[in-house]
């Protein structure tokens, strides 16, 4: 599988099996995280696997916001929080001189690699942004300075993941100059 063949078969999965993901698998996908880049390679990413089922409830049935049925991310066979470790001065300091929020899209960088390798290695998964932070945050133990901002379903799919991408033309989206 090329590059934008990998990209075009991740699909957000909301249907799993019951099999488990293995260490080895999970780690790999961590792995593949935290080669991300990061703005001044602060890494700001931290991340906390959940397999255990009474604390995957709880992300979802306490963790996340109402009026959408997440009932399927509590049979992905883990759960990742991802947060944000707010602490760096730098990221204090740089956004206030550029206005650009650096932690967030380093964590959009790592997410996406979460995604991406777990679909390389046959494996379905889901951003999940509708969440409360703070909520999550107490569910995971999180520091004060650790701030949840989704979670990322990872399991066994039980739906085929090649699904039509809606998605505006490129013209649509570019200006070329
Ligand atoms: C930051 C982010 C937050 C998202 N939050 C949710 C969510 O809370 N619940 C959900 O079911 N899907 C969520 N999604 C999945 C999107 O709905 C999905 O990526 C989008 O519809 C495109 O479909 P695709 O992922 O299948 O290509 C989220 C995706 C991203 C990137």
């Amino acid at each position: 599988m090329n590059f934008l063949e990998l990209v075009k078969k991740r699909s957000s999965c909301r249907n799993y099996t019951s099999k488990e993901v293995s260490e080895e698998k999970i780690k790999i996908i961590l792995e593949a995280a935290r080669l991300a880049p990061s703005a001044c390679n602060k890494q700001p990413w931290r991340f906390v696997v959940v397999k255990n089922d009474e604390i995957k409830k709880r992300l979802i049935k306490e963790g996340c916001l109402f009026g959408m049925d997440m009932d399927w991310a509590t049979r992905a066979s883990v759960i990742i929080v991802l947060g944000i470790e707010k602490s760096f001065i730098t990221h204090k300091i740089a956004p206030k001189i550029s206005k650009v929020d650096y932690p967030l899209i380093d964590l959009g960088i790592a997410g996406e690699h979460i995604v991406l390798q777990a679909t390389e290695l046959g494996l379905g998964s889901c951003w999940i942004g509708w969440i409360k932070p703070d909520v999550i945050g107490k569910i995971v133990s999180f520091k004060k300075q650790i701030k949840p901002l989704a979670l990322i379903t990872v399991g066994y799919p039980a739906e085929s993941l090649e699904k039509e991408k809606k998605r505006f033309p490129i013209e649509n989206i570019t200006k070329f100059l």
